[in-house]
């Protein structure tokens, strides 16, 4: 596996692009959609993580921000990334390769302005990978609330 920081992707790379099974929650056809209408399209960041054979594997987008809701008792400005997506293609999940790219992503974050330090993510509570990811390893340190 290789991971590249992409300018854009190709109409016919992101079209291609799958990451939700056919009878899969109506929540993740909505990452799905939003990932090639939206997110590979538009947001400033994107991670390609690409087999031996140069195939699309996994991809994640970000964008600069400015958080503003921490800490929670009196918030300040903080210069930050927002992770707005990550997706593995079907035939590829379940065998590490959302970890790697979710460390790649965190380095390229890095290299690009080492000076934002906070990350945003969002999960949907019926999303037991994408917790499981933010949590393992304590690459992320993540607040799981109630639903
Ligand atoms: C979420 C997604 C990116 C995960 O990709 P993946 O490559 O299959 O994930 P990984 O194989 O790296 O597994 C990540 C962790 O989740 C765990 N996991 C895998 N399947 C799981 C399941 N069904 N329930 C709970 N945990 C699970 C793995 O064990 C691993 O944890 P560990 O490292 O502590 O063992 C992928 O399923 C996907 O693209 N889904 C559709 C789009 C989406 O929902 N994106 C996230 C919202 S932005």
């Amino acid at each position: 596996m290789k991971s590249s920081l992409l300018s854009r992707l190709n109409d016919a790379e992101v079209a291609a692009f799958c990451c939700c099974a056919a009878d899969a929650p109506g929540w993740q056809r909505e990452v799905e959609d939003f990932l090639r209408a939206s997110a590979l399209r538009s947001t400033e960041h994107v991670v390609g993580l690409r087999d031996d054979e140069d195939r699309l594997v996994g991809v994640s987008c970000f964008d600069p921000v400015t958080i503003t809701e921490l800490p929670l008792p009196n918030p300040v400005k903080v210069r930050g990334w927002s992770l707005l997506v990550m997706g593995v293609a079907v035939d590829h999940q379940g065998n590490g390769h959302a970890k790697t790219l979710l460390r790649e992503t965190l380095g390229r974050m890095k290299q690009i302005d080492e000076t934002r330090t906070v990350l945003r993510a969002r999960a949907h509570a019926d999303n037991a990978v994408s917790l499981r990811l933010l949590i393992s390893d304590r690459l992320i340190k993540a607040d799981v609330g109630e639903r």
